[in-house]
């Protein structure tokens, strides 16, 4: 009996996709794929935008500048796409599937928008589209809710899964640096883009929300937007006052079921009570925490970004998608549950830091409080710090509705005597984030 022959075709050819290349040359990973069939897997075309640069490790006799050409061609089993955003990748992985060949990709942003018609297609054609790479590079938990946790009741996710950020905020927690700064130091050492406003804005890791919750609770694929903060507002002030209250800043996405039907899926930073195992995840390092029914906490952590996590994700895809073709199967669409229905964000509760400069005068804190009170909204504690003619206040609210908070805080910013409103940050505790 010969041995079957997956044929590969990979489009980009950045940190990742060369990191692939490279992983695939290497022999001991010419794996014997199981199920009682073995199968040599040969890369047969790498599309690239520039074919003048030269790419390290990369045949170049391998290299194309037409990547539609190469998710035609009749001879690509499995198409790896690596170049991101919406189109042309999705033509190209249209094309692809449609010729029922298999599709790997790390394309967040696209699965996000339309991953839901994307997986349809792959199903109807009989092919694989897999994404591990998507979320949290180099964490397998795309397959980890796939399979291993496909019959849990998942309540909750709450993830770190953008590096950049995280990165920024470690900085500013242990380092003392302010948000101006650690951006700078991210940029300069390769994490942050120029134009970092993907990452900081929190559209990175809304993207990722969308993935998570489509595994874990069954919300379909399709662009619909997600509750999004980012983190360029927080100051040191925040960070400090975090730390002093037992806290740690960071961005999370949460996944969340609310009541027997409802869901929240929002992207916003938080604060971490400091034994929280998500409060332990520093620098560019990325984490995923769920509440199972059953299975209770669980939590991945790992290497979110970079090329060779992210090709060992992609490379697993590929092993995986080689393994269903040599037996004639494919994996079906994820479940959607149409019974969904996102709640209101201004009807979640949490407890929330609100962080307010005042007039240092007779009176002021009494006005304050008075709109907290009107609006139903509980004080658990203060902090007041002067600085001449100003004090700010911080406070942490008891558990409360996010409409009231917001109309405190809108009437907050009426009064005279209120100069601004400084923070309005969720803080993760038993009751919610
Ligand atoms: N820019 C992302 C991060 C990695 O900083 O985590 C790719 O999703």
């Amino acid at each position: 009996m010969t041995t079957p022959h997956v044929r590969l075709g990979v489009i980009g050819a950045g940190f990742v996709g060369r990191a692939l290349v490279q992983m695939l040359d290497d022999d001991s990973r010419q794996v014997a794929l199981v199920d009682g069939a073995t199968a040599t897997l040969e890369l047969v075309g790498v599309a690239v935008r520039d074919l003048t640069t030269v790419r390290e490790g990369v045949d170049s006799s391998l290299l194309t500048d037409d990547p539609l050409s190469l998710a035609a061609r009749d001879d690509v089993d499995i198409l790896v796409e690596l170049a991101g955003g919406i189109e042309p990748a999705r033509t190209w992985i249209e094309t692809a599937l449609r010729r029922g060949a298999s599709v790997v990709t790390a394309n967040k942003t696209l699965m996000a928008d339309c991953g839901t018609e994307l997986a349809q297609l792959a199903h109807e054609n009989g092919a694989d589209l897999l994404y591990e790479a998507s979320v949290a590079g180099g964490i397998p938990i795309i397959r980890a809710l796939r399979t291993s946790l496909a019959g849990e009741k998942i309540n909750r996710v709450m993830g770190i899964v953008n590096g950049t950020t995280n990165f920024i905020l470690s900085q500013m927690t242990s380092e003392g640096r302010d948000y101006a700064d650690a951006l700078k130091e991210a940029q300069a050492l390769g994490y942050a883009e120029a134009d970092p406003t993907a990452d900081v804005e929190a559209f990175d890791a809304a993207a990722k929300v969308q993935i998570l919750s489509s595994l874990a609770i069954g919300t379909a694929l399709h662009g619909e937007p997600i509750l999004r903060e980012g983190i360029s507002k927080v100051r040191s002030v925040d960070v400090d006052y975090a730390r002093r209250a037992g806290y740690v800043i960071k961005l999370i996405g949460v996944v969340e079921r609310v009541g027997e039907h409802g869901l929240s899926r929002r992207t916003h930073p938080a604060l971490i009570p400091i034994d929280h195992p998500l409060a332990a995840v520093h620098g560019a390092m990325n984490a995923v925490f769920i509440e199972g029914d059953r299975s209770g906490p669980l939590m991945w952590l790992g290497q979110g970004a970079g090329g060779e996590p992210t090709a060992s994700a992609v490379l697993g895809d590929v092993l995986h998608a080689a393994r269903n073709r040599v037996n004639g199967r494919h994996d079906v669409p994820f479940t959607v549950d149409d019974r969904l229905l996102s709640v209101d964000s201004g009807d979640l509760s949490s407890v929330f830091y609100l962080s307010i400069d005042v007039r240092d005068e007779p009176g002021v804190l009494a006005q304050v409080a008075g709109v907290f009170g009107r609006h139903n909204v509980s004080i658990q504690s203060m902090e007041q710090s002067g600085f001449g003619q100003e004090a700010r206040l911080s406070f942490l609210t008891h558990v409360a509705l996010t409409r009231d908070v917001t109309a405190t805080l809108h009437e907050l910013d009426l009064l005279v005597s209120v100069d601004s409103i400084g923070a309005c940050i969720r803080v993760i505790d038993g009751g919610g984030a």
